[in-house]
């Protein structure tokens, strides 16, 4: 049951207000069109994580979709940190969206002098545990059925949506989209691939979400001198690929031990988190910690 007022306070067009009392109008673009744009930024100890990137990407998105941006990205920053610091836990993760707003009829084509909608709420981090992070995740391949600007972070999911419970219902954590034969992404995440001790990402294009924890990964690589090849990786790679790793702001770098009921890896070590997967979680931490204590 939902409690009367939730003690969650969220930001809704100009307001502070308890999660509870948030209205929008059922006319709203991203009701009725899935018109808008979202980001997920996650918060550790009440400090946002990597959110001048988080704010770039929106713009990408909001200029992919004809949007202007209702905030500059110090007034973006300033709402964020309010709802952060009135949230009841230290580890979060903010979600923000902005629509087109909600006109007085449903009409495809844009509407003229419609605020957008803007939404800010908070959530605790759910991180994996540890238990889960020891042992890897399952997951499935399918076909990619999503339009052909998956780099943008529109709110209109469905594909997304249907893909993450397809894996759901067969127990696996993620479903991998495959297109014409190439790896692509995860529903929520991206997807890197180890073979002989070298990392290999998909390139950043229409396909794939460029993901934040995508370039810090890359960035990590790069610091510590992991060779890195960044190439379309097709079907056969991921299939005889020595690690499979999902990514994300929420579930961080987390090994896929298996793949549509296949073991990942080969010899003894297949259907186990490899080597480098362990490496590069240890290096985000390291990392967060880092950037937590310094800023
Ligand atoms: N999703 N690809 C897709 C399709 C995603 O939805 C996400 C993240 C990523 C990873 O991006 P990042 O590293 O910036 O979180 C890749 C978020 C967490 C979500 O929709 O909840």
């Amino acid at each position: 049951m939902t409690p009367a007022t939730s003690p969650i306070t969220c930001y809704l067009n100009g307001e502070y207000l308890p999660l509870s009392e948030a209205r929008i109008s059922p006319l709203d673009r991203g009701f009725l069109f899935g018109d808008g744009a979202y980001e997920v930024i996650p918060v550790y100890s009440r400090q946002a994580f990597r959110i001048g990137e988080h704010l770039k990407r929106l713009q990408q998105t909001l200029d992919g979709i004809r949007l202007p941006n209702p905030h500059s990205n110090a007034e973006w920053a300033e709402r964020i940190e309010r709802i952060i610091a009135t949230a009841p836990y230290a580890d979060q993760s903010v979600y923000l969206q902005v629509t087109r707003g909600a006109d007085d009829k449903r009409d495809h084509a844009f509407p003229k002098d419609v605020p957008p909608t803007v939404f800010i709420f908070p959530s605790p981090l759910v991180t994996t545990p540890d238990a889960i992070r020891a042992k890897g995740v399952a997951a499935v391949t399918a076909l990619d059925n999503r339009w052909l600007r998956c780099d943008l972070k529109v709110v209109a999911l469905l594909a997304n949506v249907v893909a993450r419970q397809n894996a759901i219902d067969q127990g696996c954590a993620e479903t991998i989209f495959l297109r014409e034969g190439f790896m692509i992404e995860g529903a929520a995440s991206n997807i890197f691939v180890v073979k002989n001790d070298l990392l290999l990402a998909p390139p950043k294009d229409h396909r794939m979400l460029p993901g934040v924890t995508y370039d810090v990964v890359l960035e990590l690589a790069a610091k510590h001198g992991v060779p890195v090849e960044i190439r379309e990786i097709d079907e056969s790679e991921l299939r005889a690929a020595d690690e499979i790793w999902m990514t994300s702001s929420t579930k961080e770098i987390l090994p896929i031990t298996t793949l549509d009921g296949q073991p990942v890896g080969h010899g003894a070590a297949a259907g186990k988190p490899g080597p480098l997967a362990q490496q590069m979680h240890g290096w985000y931490q390291q990392f967060k910690n880092e950037v937590m204590r310094h800023g």
